[in-house]
């Protein structure tokens, strides 16, 4: 398990379960935008000024509870060199404040975004919503972040070691703006690529975001093979994934699994948040008083688990061992991230369990994977990838 707090000097986990656990038991209470926001604040301060004395001794001692280092862990996939398999899934650090230290975390990548070319202030409040008892949450945020040039300014500041030889991998995750019809999708999401190209270790093409009006619609086969193609053309353009939806039949699985090879793409990250309500249609948000059937967004979290699962299975049915996978989804424990790597799944991404859990899931999960390549005999994270082998307790 992550380290215990030693006498006197608690830990970032026994912070974050003394002042946030209270909050994050209950739906209602401080608003769960409002919570991501000030930890963002906060945490884009400190990546600010990581160099900075003080600053660098907390980080330092945040980096010692949560990293685990293991040569085993390490894979290099299209590329870029991955120190361990489990990343921070987009979505929480869109303007990518916070850059320079998602590894003091334990993360082995992040990803940042979703960006959209023109800066957007996304949907109405309240647009986030926590459902404890399930360890789930509902949102409906429609991509609110400060738009290409603005990440590109935010990143500049944080003076980021160059690509391939920064702590933590980094990926760009891009999507429509609001403003652009359809018809001029692929041009949007290249104007931003195009920019941010230099700082992006990798860039997802997301198209599988259910609260941007029409966007879905680009993860037909034709759609999405127009997009690669005009990314493919600009001047440098960094490794390519696609990001897709828990919601597609496994036929439209299938297809993109095909266009994936066909395209020469570096990955698929399945999944993002679901429009299917997966048995929770009657439970009633407190704060609208109106069942999930009837609110808009997507669901993330536990619910999403079993899902997320078969859209990885099946994309590794489809496509083979060698494209890579990110596994994303109701991740919330050590054996979950297994069960979704021997699954076929390369890497792993957390977002609604890191919430729920707090931060020491990453080291609990790390060692967790650990513990599991012991037990079956395996010499790196690698041999376990696709392997179907079983949990053992
Ligand atoms: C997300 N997610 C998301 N994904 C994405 O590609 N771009 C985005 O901007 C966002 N924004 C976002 C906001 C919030 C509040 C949540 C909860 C989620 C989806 C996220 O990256 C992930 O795919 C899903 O949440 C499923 O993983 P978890 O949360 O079940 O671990």
């Amino acid at each position: 398990m992550a380290q215990s707090s030693q006498a006197g000097s608690p830990t970032t986990s026994d912070f974050y379960r003394r002042w946030l656990g209270p909050v994050l038991s209950r739906d209602e209470g401080l608003d769960a935008e409002q919570l991501s926001r000030s930890a963002l604040t906060a945490l884009g301060q400190a990546s600010l000024r990581r160099g900075w004395p003080g600053i660098s001794t907390v980080l330092n001692g945040v980096a010692t509870e949560l990293q685990r280092r293991d040569l085993r862990l390490e894979q290099v996939l299209f590329g870029c060199r991955f120190s361990n398999p489990v990343g921070l899934a987009a979505g929480f650090d869109k303007n990518g404040v916070a850059a320079g230290i998602w590894d003091c975390f334990g993360f082995g990548f992040a990803e940042l975004g979703t960006v959209t070319w023109h800066g957007q202030p996304g949907n109405p409040r309240p647009r986030l919503f926590r459902l404890a008892a399930e360890q789930a949450a509902l949102n409906r945020m429609g991509f609110n972040n400060d738009g290409a040039k603005a990440l590109l300014k935010t990143l500049e500041r944080q003076r980021l070691a160059p690509s391939g030889k920064r702590p933590a991998v980094l990926g760009i995750n891009f999507g429509k703006s609001k403003v652009t019809p359809l018809d001029q999708a692929a041009d949007d999401y290249a104007a931003s690529l195009e920019v941010l190209a230099p700082l992006a270790d990798y860039a997802v093409i997301n198209v599988s975001s259910p609260n941007t009006p029409g966007l879905r619609d680009l993860q037909d086969t034709a759609h999405l093979r127009w997009l690669v193609e005009r990314l493919r053309r600009l001047p440098a353009c960094p490794p390519l994934l696609v990001k897709i939806a828990p919601d597609l039949e496994d036929e439209a699985i299938d297809g993109i699994a095909r266009l994936a090879f066909e395209e020469g793409l570096a990955g698929v990250i399945a999944v993002n948040t679901s429009l299917d309500r997966l048995g929770l249609e009657q439970r009633r948000l407190p704060q609208t008083g109106r069942p999930l059937a009837e609110e808009p967004g997507g669901l993330s979290g536990c619910p999403l688990k079993p899902r997320a699962l078969e859209v990885i299975r099946r994309l590794r049915a489809g496509a083979g061992p060698a494209l890579p996978l990110i596994g994303v989804g109701g991740i919330d424990s050590a054996e979950a991230a297994w069960e979704r790597m021997v699954a076929g799944a390369s890497l792993i991404q957390l977002y609604t369990g890191w919430i729920f859990q707090g931060p020491d899931l990453v080291p609990a999960i790390l060692e967790g994977l650990l513990l599991q390549l012991d037990r079956h005999g395996l010499r790196s994270i690698t041999e376990a990838v696709g392997s179907g082998l079983p949990w053992q307790d």
